[in-house]
């Protein structure tokens, strides 16, 4: 998931329990009711869903399966040629459903037996601390919405494709799991907000955006390319760094484009190495010392 404000629909609780997703103007489905009523729909199941309890299935339409049914195609296409091996092999091992989108509960049960991740129910923005802080327990927040049908491969906000093609893929391969609970545990522990804002951008550099070397070829392992058409074709054009702690997390990043600064790692021992290993020890001293480095 994404986790700046401004890319999320604010969610507004009303008087009598109901929801409303404030869609801006230029989202795509600003100006179409049915779809605006479904949003309001499918937020008011994660504001009231409760930890432990299953998730509410979210009631999709036909027109919206045709639309996973679509990217999940296209990007199986482009994942062949730009995605890690071991993305692949999440793939493969995971089995999503190719001609419907899977209810979250679904895919926990897919992921569960695998690696132990189960997902969460997201209305929109989760808090730093919690999105994070949860992965160290093997649960993921999604949100649960698709993108409007008009721009079947466009989306201005993290949906159910992002989330579970892009995410629940990768969260299926032990290596990469170990890495996002790597990555909560080291939310968990650092205290001031400075900290874990650092912790999170080494995530965005990483699990959401990071690319690794295979051979002789650039391949991208971040859900975030992984679940975009448009993007999977461009990041190899993008400017490329060393993956670096301090580079990373220090590094300001613009969530509305394509992401034109990318760190990459030589392989994924060194990803473990260099990223693991930062997030299984860093505390707010650690960091404070590479902010102040910088
Ligand atoms: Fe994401």
């Amino acid at each position: 998931m994404f986790e700046e404000a401004q890319y999320f629909a604010p969610i507004a609780a009303q008087d009598d329990g109901s929801v409303v997703v404030e869609l801006a103007a230029s989202h795509p489905g600003f100006a179409d009711p049915v779809y605006r009523a479904r949003r309001n729909a499918i937020a008011e199941l994660a504001v009231n869903h409760r930890r432990g309890e299953p998730i509410p299935a979210a009631e999709y339409t036909e027109q919206e399966h045709e639309i996973w049914t679509l990217v999940t195609r296209e990007l199986a296409v482009k994942h062949a040629k730009y995605a890690t091996a071991e993305y692949l092999e999440g793939v493969e091992r995971l089995g999503l459903p190719e001609t419907r989108i899977p209810q979250l509960e679904e895919v926990g049960d897919l992921l569960e037996p695998l690696t132990g991740f189960r997902y969460l129910p997201a209305a929109g923005l989760v808090p730093l601390r919690d999105f994070y802080g949860v992965l160290a327990d093997g649960y993921f927040h999604s949100t649960q919405y698709i993108r409007h049908h008009s721009v079947p491969f466009y989306t201005p906000e993290p949906d159910v494709i992002h989330e579970v093609i892009g995410h629940a893929n990768g969260l299926a391969h032990d290596r990469y799991a170990a890495l996002y609970r790597l990555a909560g545990g080291a939310a968990r522990r650092v205290e001031s907000e400075e900290a874990l804002e650092f912790v999170s951008k080494i995530f965005w550099f990483t699990l959401e955006f990071g690319v690794m070397q295979e051979g002789a070829e650039l391949k991208a392992y971040g859900a975030g390319i992984l679940s975009s058409y448009g993007e999977i074709e461009e990041f190899r054009g993008m400017s490329i760094r060393p993956l670096d702690i301090r580079a990373m997390g220090t590094t300001d990043y613009d969530i509305t484009k394509y992401q034109d600064v990318l760190f990459r790692a030589e392989s994924l021992q060194h990803l473990e190495d260099v990223v693991g290993g930062f997030w299984e020890n860093c505390d707010d001293d650690s960091i404070a010392k590479l902010l102040a480095d910088a």
